[in-house]
């Protein structure tokens, strides 16, 4: 579990899980509000399939208590930088505080792995103003670089 004791704006605690025999069918389930799925897969089903069949990227189940709420998986890229994709958060669970203590939580576990020193980087699209809104103002900048449509920013150590 990958805990970093922070919290929603209800309170509930924010931890990430591996995602397992107790928690995918719930995981698979989580979905985006449908104006949303322009940007983003309409089911985490989507992310957990993608994780199956790659070598470099990991699902995670988020938690709010014991509340299965969203999905969010990393990577590590040939260069050595992490990466986070795969974020949502359920359309019931959002606008609560979830999504910032996810991004927080994931980036403070990555910036820790071998000794850090190693940038994080994460891509959206264009027309996504919520996650653009939600990336820089947790200190994301663009990279000035385009991912299959999608803007690439990243977090300095
Ligand atoms: C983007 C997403 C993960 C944010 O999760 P959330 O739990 O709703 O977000 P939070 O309540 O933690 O809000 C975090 C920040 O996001 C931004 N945000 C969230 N909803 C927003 C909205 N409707 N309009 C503008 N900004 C918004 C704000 O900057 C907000 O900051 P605040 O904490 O000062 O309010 C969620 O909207 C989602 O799952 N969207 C669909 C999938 C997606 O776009 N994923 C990102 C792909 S890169």
């Amino acid at each position: 579990m990958i805990d970093f004791g922070l919290c929603d704006r209800a309170g509930r605690h924010v931890t990430l899980r591996p995602v397992g025999d107790d928690n995918w069918r719930a995981v698979a389930d989580v979905a985006p509000r449908d104006d949303q799925r322009a940007w983003v897969a309409a089911l985490a089903a989507r992310y957990l399939v993608l994780t199956m069949r790659s070598d470099v990227w990991t699902s995670l189940a988020v938690f709010a208590d014991e509340a299965v709420v969203g999905h969010v998986m990393w990577g590590v890229d040939g260069d050595g930088s992490r990466w986070l994709g795969g974020l949502v958060v359920d359309a019931a669970e959002q606008d609560r505080g979830v999504g910032r203590a996810t991004v927080r939580t994931l980036v403070d576990w990555l910036a820790g792995q071998d000794g850090g020193g190693h940038p994080i980087r994460l891509s959206y699209h264009p027309d996504n103003a919520p996650a653009a809104a939600l990336y820089r103002s947790l200190g994301f900048a663009p990279t000035g670089a385009m991912e299959d449509d999608e803007i690439v920013v990243e977090l300095r150590p």
